[in-house]
């Protein structure tokens, strides 16, 4: 529950030195099922006085699963309405906001009522804005429907819509009063949607949990026999708690814009860009930025050779593309290259040393990208050395 907040100051000669700060506290719920959701909101209306939800829904989720939540929500005995927006990444766009305020300025709104967006991460990063946005700030309750949503978008407050040029850069950092992860909202998700929250989900394991690493190999076995299907709540509630760790050293991003989280994204990014945020679902832009960089590991003798496809096979098993395409790869070292120079010539990547450890490269040699970007075949490579000098455990994060 977000709290009053605190604001002091005191003279500091001819000024005045002024110390605010604003707890933003609050419960992620896992559960099996969406009907866990709205007894856990009971919680987040009590501040209302006459209670009053708004669901902000992507309407590709099924009409059956919308009105249960309704349901339960009308059950508390609050007011419920409802807008519904397109689930796709075109939605994350100021026209779609601006129709939202407009509902919530219509609607009566009250400042204490309560926003609950229910959808994947397009949902949760508008519901987060228009949250962050309206009145200056209304609560807000998320129940992410993709895997991509429930253990990486509706974590860790960031809310953002995207320009006319560039993903996420309108926005800030909002955090909703209650995230409710149900398992069963995933039943609906495509399988190509499942995949691609799995290389986020190998992303944190990579990053920072062998166990869990193991664990996404042996799903990953499964869904290469009988198709993907959702992940086990201890899994959800694993990579929630990986990411959460991740963030805790700079929760608002202030210190470090290049922190491990970023494994798989700059090169990732970078293809979503060169082909304009069409071809590939983001996590299969990470699954093939991760291999580049394990590509750029082994090239650089920071990792060796049999983790690198060992983190292939997994990604192949889960139906995820691991090379950037031939006829792709001038584009995307051009926006490797942009990148490059934004940062004053310097690019940086986050590799992996050992399925539990990453290094931060600072200063990425052009050659040794080409070569990782243009071969996905298992580079000869330097030596390979022990695992780099900074992990995450060395990092306080272990
Ligand atoms: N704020 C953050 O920290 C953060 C982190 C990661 C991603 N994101 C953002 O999240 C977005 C990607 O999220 P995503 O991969 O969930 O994409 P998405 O929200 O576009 O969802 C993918 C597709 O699946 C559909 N869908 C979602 N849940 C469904 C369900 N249960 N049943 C049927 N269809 C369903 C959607 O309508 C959409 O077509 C991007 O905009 C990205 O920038 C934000």
């Amino acid at each position: 529950m977000q709290d009053a907040g605190r604001l002091a100051w005191s003279a500091d000669g001819d000024s005045l030195a002024v110390e605010v700060t604003r707890r933003q506290d609050y419960r992620i719920v896992f559960a099996d099922h969406a009907a866990a959701a709205p007894p856990a909101i009971r919680g987040a209306l009590a501040q209302a006085l006459a209670p009053r939800v708004t669901l902000l829904a992507d309407r590709r989720l099924p009409h059956g699963r919308i009105e249960q939540v309704r349901a339960g929500l009308l059950a508390l005995g609050a007011e419920c309405d409802m807008v519904a927006v397109s689930g796709d990444e075109a939605a994350k766009r100021l026209a779609t906001a601006a129709r939202v305020w407009a509902h919530l300025e219509r609607s009566g709104f009250k400042r204490r009522d309560l926003l609950v967006g229910i959808g994947g991460g397009v949902v949760c990063d508008l519901a987060g804005f228009v949250a962050a946005t309206f009145m200056r700030g209304i609560p807000y309750a998320l129940l992410p429907t993709s895997l991509i949503a429930q253990i990486d978008g509706a974590i860790g407050g960031k809310v953002a819509l995207d320009s006319a040029h560039a993903k996420n850069l309108i926005g800030g950092f909002h955090h909703p009063c209650l995230v409710v992860i149900a398992r069963d909202l995933l039943d609906s998700l495509p399988p190509r949607e499942l995949a691609s929250g799995m290389a986020e989900a190998t992303k944190v394991a990579v990053i920072a949990a062998p166990r869990l690493f193991a664990e996404l190999e042996r799903i990953g076995v499964d869904w290469q026999a009988n198709g993907p299907t959702p992940l086990p709540l201890p899994v959800l509630r694993a990579c929630v708690e990986l990411k959460l760790g991740l963030l805790a050293g700079d929760p608002f991003e202030t210190v470090c814009l290049d922190r491990e989280l970023n494994f798989g994204h700059t090169v990732g990014h970078a293809l979503e860009a060169a082909t304009g945020f069409s071809t590939y679902r983001h996590g299969e832009a990470v699954a093939i930025g991760m291999t580049v960089a394990a590509n750029l590991a082994v090239l650089l003798g920071r990792c060796a050779p049999a983790t690198r496809q060992r983190l292939l096979e997994h990604l192949r098993r889960c139906g995820l593309p691991t090379a950037v395409p031939a006829r792709q790869v001038a584009a995307v070292l051009g926006a490797l290259g942009r990148i490059r120079a934004i940062r004053g010539g310097l690019l940086r990547m986050v590799i992996p040393c050992e399925i539990g450890a990453t290094a931060c490269i600072d200063e990425v040699d052009a050659e040794e990208l080409r070569a990782a970007v243009a071969d996905p075949s298992l580079p000869g490579g330097r030596r390979c050395e022990p695992a780099s000098a900074w992990t995450l455990a060395e990092a306080g994060h272990g």
